[in-house]
This record gives structure tokens, sequence and C-alpha cells, in this order.
């Protein structure tokens, strides 16, 4: 009996092998198509750098946007960023250095064109900012809160890195991300890259949210 039903099921499992997918009722395999037909989130990092800093910056908040499933970062100087990346785009994490406590010139020149000129709509698009300056208090803060309130004016909805205590279940934002990159503690550092990182994994996530919705 035992020997009866184990050559029925050996029949079986040769026939199913032979039958098409579609005829065996297995499911297709996913395929490259797929995955490309998946709707996607488009992340623009505009930033303005005259030594590198801030483009260090801009890197680490491409990498974060990677990190999230079907979104895709694109990585631009301000100035050439066209009124189609703008449009195209679903997200938006504006960067710059901080010149006299404040926003470059050259950089509010750029993105006051955005509306100004090419007359973008930015409704309900996400959006998030990074800095970096030399000084501690030198004006990092108020530069992020000023492309932040770019931002918002465009009707932009905007938000911060995502932070998790490891030894405890308490969560928190900050406003943007930033770099110190004076005498003080030169360069960009790991941990201001991983500030980067975590803006721009946020904002991705939440431009698929919004898209969502
Ligand atoms: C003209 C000028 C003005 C600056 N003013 C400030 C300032 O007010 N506060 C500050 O913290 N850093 C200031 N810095 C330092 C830059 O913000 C800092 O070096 C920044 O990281 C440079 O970015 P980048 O390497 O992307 O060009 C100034 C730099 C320049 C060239």
């Amino acid at each position: 009996m035992k020997q009866n039903c184990l050559s029925t099921w050996m029949t079986c499992l040769v026939l199913t092998a032979l039958l098409p997918a579609s005829l065996s009722g297995a499911g297709p395999e996913p395929t490259q198509a797929d995955a490309s037909t998946r709707p996607k989130v488009q992340v623009l990092v505009a930033y303005y750098s005259l030594s590198g800093h801030t483009k260090q910056m801009a890197q680490g908040v491409a990498e974060g946007i990677r990190r999230v499933p079907s979104a895709v970062a694109v990585v631009k100087k301000v100035d050439e960023v066209s009124k189609e990346d703008l449009e195209s785009a679903d997200a938006i994490i504006l960067g710059c250095p901080t010149y006299f406590g404040n926003i470059p010139g050259k950089m509010k020149l750029a993105i006051d064109d955005w509306n100004w000129r090419m007359k973008v709509d930015f409704t309900d698009k996400a959006g998030g900012a990074f800095a970096t300056g030399g000084g501690r208090l030198g004006g990092k803060g108020h530069v992020v809160t000023s492309l932040l309130l770019f931002l918002i004016n465009n009707r932009m909805v905007v938000a911060g890195p995502l932070y998790h205590n490891p030894k405890g279940d308490g969560k928190w934002a900050e406003a943007g991300a930033a770099a110190l990159t004076g005498p003080l503690d030169p360069g960009v550092g790991k941990k201001e890259l991983d500030a980067a990182a975590r803006l721009g994994d946020r904002i991705a996530r939440l431009a698929k949210k919004l898209q969502s919705g």
C-alpha cells in the first residue's frame, strides 16, 4: 500500500514539473519587470557647496534615501536643478553651508527662482534640510530652519531625522541634519553622516506615505 502511494505521488511530482507554471497552478516567479512597475518615490537632494563638506552630507542623505525600498535619489548642485527635476520629485531635500549665520546668497537666489521664475507647484511634496558650518554656534540651526521655511511656504510637508534610544523605548526627531566642519571638529564625521542618512531615510518614507494617501 505504501509502495502504491509513493509511486502515485512520484508520477504526480514528475507531471507537475513538466507542466507550464501557468497550468500547474504555481504562481509566476517575480521578474525584473515586476520590480520596475512598482511605484517609485523620487527624492531630489539639491545642495550648494564650495569646499566639499556639504556635498559629503548630500551623499550621506542619498545613502539614507537608497535604504528605502523603491526610493530613488537624484543628487544635484542647486544651480543645475531643472524645472523637470523639481516637477518629477516626490520630495526635495535642501542643503547648504552657513555664511554669516545665514543661507549663502547663491543658494537663496537659486531656490527663489524655482518659485518666482520657474513657477513650480510644490504642493504636498515632502521636504527636509541639512547644513554645515565652521562654528559650533555659527548658525547651522538657523540655516536649517530657513530652508524648512522656504519649503513650508511653498506648501510642502517637512520633517527631520528620527532617532530611537537603543537602551529604552524613547524616540525623538530633530529639525534637520548638520555637520560642524571648522577647526574645533574638522571635516564631516561618522555621526554627522549618520544624521544625514537618517534624514534621507525619513523623507523618502514620508514621501511614500504622501504618495499612497
Ligand atoms: C564667506 C563664508 C562665511 C562663513 N560664515 C560662517 C558662519 O557664519 N558660521 C559658521 O558656522 N560657518 C561659517 N563659514 C564656514 C562654512 O559654513 C563651512 O566651512 C562650511 O562647511 C563650508 O561648506 P562647503 O565645504 O560645502 O563649502 C563661512 C564660510 C565662508 C566661506
